[in-house]
């Protein structure tokens, strides 16, 4: 399935088997936090002998949206046939039980913070109280279990909430041990971790630097140049770092400035890279990319537009310079079990804009982050010495401000959103807030809202800031800013910036909303 370095060859290894659960990345990473290594498997593909291959020292079964049904009882089968612990979580702990012949039903559900009573001692609750709070969130529950199992714990509406086998380490909980409000959750995983798997807390991200280097100079193994994209944000960056010390002068780091970046963004980035030693070769393309966005509106059809405009760029880069045979990216760990897992979910944005350049170019691609969430990328980052700035930016999207720009991309309303984004950032900085959100930004509205400026009337643009937080852009909440942060900002934008008459805040979560606008 895999060929050259991998994590899983090297460290003990923790299977996640992604049921589709909203919280499986969640699991892999609380893992990865305790120091082991984790990786999500399609639970169609839990057969194949990747599980065999790796240092496997447990199995983790996610949540789902879907119901325990006979139809996944043989993905049950094959793990239990592997013999290392197992731990269902929600939907996997249904299925635990139902596959090994327990029943499941509906029920009225148990969302939110709940309290469960501990009845047996077990090594999977050393360090709880026989009475803890959890956090629950199932409509279907496990009525019966197999004779094979024992429970463990009771949930204060006498809900089986955690059973296991009564002779082998195989754990149902009906809670969710990974979110942060099951405030023992993270004890009760390193618990299943080291005592009961007996894994060696060996995953240091930080650590890999050295054999991700190895890595890609093997790859590239002495033959022709490798193209990077830098943007200037944190995955590129690394990326870019990662592959010079591969290559050496063999790198060819190229900045493209569409004319859709931040208030000085392009001097400060071709600053950062100066700093840190990146020769970057830098592309003016802000002309080209304005006239081709001109009258569009659609969201999506912007988004084409500026991945086209990118790859044409990118083509005539290798016209030029037929040694170039990589392709180095900065995909990271989500994307790419997102992309792997795109025959699963609709599509809601074009993301990935650059994702089929490397078929169009004939180039090869190198993605040395590919097994990283973005928490690691920065310790990565960090251990590489890269700036503080830079490894604490908020994630930006590729096609920039124009999917900050609700309907056409306008000089007039790229410079509102520009000044404005700038406010945003500059005030939750000096609230000593920017560090600890997801983003922060602004965005420039069609519509219009009647103001009165001076004593005339002025009908203006609507401005909406937007502030969440998440823990990997998947999810996302608004973050509850004090007043007077909210309204420094908006009394910054409406005064500051012409032609805007309203500022707004956004406070709807992400599902139902997105981040970005567009
Ligand atoms: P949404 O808007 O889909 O965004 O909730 C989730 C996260 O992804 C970022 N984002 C992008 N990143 N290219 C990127 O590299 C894109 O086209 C893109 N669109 C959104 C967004 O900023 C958020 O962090």
């Amino acid at each position: 399935m895999r060929a050259g370095w991998t994590p899983s060859l090297k460290h003990d290894t923790v299977a996640v088997v992604n049921f589709g659960g909203q919280y499986a990345h969640l699991i892999a990473r609380r893992i990865r936090e305790l120091g082991v290594y984790s990786e999500l498997v399609d639970y169609e593909q839990v057969c194949e002998d990747y599980m065999r291959r790796v240092r496997l020292k447990a199995v983790v079964l996610s949540g789902s949206p879907m119901s325990a049904s006979s139809a996944n009882y043989s993905v049950v089968s094959e793990i239990l046939k592997l013999g290392v612990p197992v731990l269902g979580i929600c939907y996997g702990h249904q299925l635990l039980a139902t596959a090994l012949g327990g029943c499941t039903e509906k029920g009225v559900g148990e969302y939110g913070r709940t309290k469960i009573r501990v009845l047996t001692k077990d090594t999977l609750f050393e360090s709880w109280n026989l009475e803890e709070d959890v956090w629950m969130s199932h409509r279907d529950h496990v009525s019966s279990l197999p004779s094979s199992a024992k429970v463990l714990a009771l949930s204060e509406n006498n809900v089986i909430a955690a059973f296991k086998l009564k002779d082998k380490p195989v754990y149902g909980v009906q809670f969710h041990p990974e979110v942060s409000h099951t405030p023992k959750g993270s004890l009760l995983l390193s618990n299943f971790l080291f005592k009961i798997a007996g894994c060696e807390p060996s995953w240091r991200p930080g650590d890999v630097i050295e054999e991700l280097i190895a890595e890609v100079r093997r790859k590239t193994s002495g033959e022709g140049k490798v193209l990077c994209a830098v943007s200037g944000g944190v995955d590129s960056t690394v990326t870019a770092v990662i592959v010079k010390r591969a290559v050496g002068e063999r790198l060819l780091a190229v900045f493209v400035d569409h004319g859709l970046l931040r208030e000085g963004e392009v001097e400060e980035t071709l600053a950062m890279f100066k700093n840190i030693g990146l020769n970057v070769v830098f592309i003016d393309a802000k002309e080209r990319f304005l006239r081709k966005l001109r009258g569009v509106k659609n969201s999506e059809e912007k988004r084409r537009i500026i991945g086209e405009e990118f790859a044409l760029i990118f083509k005539e880069i290798v016209e030029k310079d037929p040694s170039i045979k990589w392709l180095a990216q900065g995909t990271i760990y989500p994307d790419v079990i997102e992309s792997g897992r795109e025959k699963h979910s609709a599509k809601i944005k074009s993301h990935h804009n650059v994702a089929c350049l490397p078929e169009w170019l004939g180039l090869k691609v190198v993605e040395p982050l590919k097994y990283f969430y973005k928490d690691e990328v920065r310790k990565i980052g960090e251990k590489l010495g890269l700036p503080k700035t830079l490894l604490r930016k908020h994630p930006f999207p590729g096609p920039g401000l124009a999917v900050r720009i609700i309907g056409e991309v306008t000089e007039e309303k790229l410079k509102i959103v520009r000044r404005a984004s700038k406010i945003v950032e500059e005030e939750l900085q000096g609230a000593g807030l920017y560090e600890k959100v997801w983003q922060g930004f602004a965005v420039v509205s069609d519509s219009k809202w009647v103001g009165v400026k001076g004593d005339s009337r002025e009908e203006g643009y609507i401005v909406i800031v937007r502030v969440v937080e998440s823990s990997d852009g998947m999810t996302a909440d608004y973050v509850r800013l004090p007043y007077e942060v909210l309204d420094r900002i908006a009394s910054r934008i409406y005064k500051e910036i012409e032609k805007v008459t309203m500022v707004t805040y956004a406070i709807t979560p992400k599902p139902p909303s997105t981040i970005e606008p567009c």
